[in-house]
């Protein structure tokens, strides 16, 4: 696993960005993500790779009896703790090695499943920390914007630099992409869409809804270059619901 948030260029990158509010998190993916939601009111939450802790202080916020953040990174962590409020806990983990020997009533992952190499293995471990019946909410980069990262995708410009096109190329290909942001051989993960719905359905989720959203009309009248990202959508996000095990048949005596 590369775990470069916590490659201090790329934090120091990252924290600017966030900081500045020049990202899509809060004009898109986060009210995106939070529209989704089941009531968080007295829920036990586990949000895996909590970042910073923005989505952990919001379900505190919102009345969750019991909030645990997970990521890789110490640096982003680091943020997270030092913002703590009493309900929450912040663990060093990911996807891949949850450590956790707890069941909650809602999973939430904000733009981290394109970092995960295995999402089998993802799904499975959030499927193992949930109660039957409980809730995940996720967002990751969409796959119109993963498939060509770092080969032939992104913008077809015309001689002035207008763009013209989001390129969508080598979308069946699924695999490892290499790009620059903040620094060189960020690695993300390509999946189609239907590899992500599929190994849900596989780890015993039901896809209760789908979101390609774009920013909220409020910032686009204040962020004009918004608009663009209705020309492809950056993110997808699903909440899935976790099916409960049918009990084998009782066998009458
Ligand atoms: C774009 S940030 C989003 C942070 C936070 N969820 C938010 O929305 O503000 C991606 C986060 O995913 C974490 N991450 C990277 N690889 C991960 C993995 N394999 N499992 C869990 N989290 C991971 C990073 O350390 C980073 O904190």
């Amino acid at each position: 696993m590369q775990n470069i948030y916590d490659n201090q260029e790329f934090y120091e990158g990252y924290e600017r960005l966030r900081a500045n509010g020049a990202g899509l998190n809060e004009v898109l993916e986060q009210p995106a993500l939070r529209s989704l939601l089941p009531s968080i009111q007295g829920a036990s939450v586990i949000d895996i790779g909590c970042g910073f802790g923005d989505f952990c202080r919001f379900a505190s916020a919102s009345g969750a009896s019991r909030i645990l953040g997970v990521d890789p990174s110490e640096k982003m962590l680091g943020v997270a703790r030092d913002q703590a409020k009493p309900r929450e806990q912040y663990l060093i983990g990911s996807f891949e090695s949850l450590s956790v020997n707890e069941r909650f009533d809602l999973a939430v992952s904000s733009l981290a499943l394109h970092y995960v190499k295995d999402i089998r293995k993802a799904f499975q471990n959030v499927a193992q920390v949930l109660k039957p019946g409980g809730a995940f909410a996720f967002s990751l980069e969409h796959p119109i914007a993963t498939c060509g990262q770092g080969g032939n995708g992104g913008w077809l410009k015309d001689r002035d630099g207008r763009k013209v096109a989001w390129k969508v190329d080598s979308y069946s290909n699924e695999g490892m992409r290499q790009s620059h942001w903040f620094v060189d051989g960020v690695i993300k993960y390509h999946r189609t869409v239907s590899t992500i719905i599929n190994e849900l359905v596989d780890a015993g989720f039901r896809i209760d809804r789908v979101l390609e959203p774009h920013a909220t009309p409020e910032a686009e009248v204040k962020r004009l270059e918004l608009l663009e990202e209705r020309r492809r959508p950056p993110f997808l996000l699903i909440l899935a619901g976790l099916q409960a095990v049918e009990q084998a048949d009782a066998v009458d005596a």
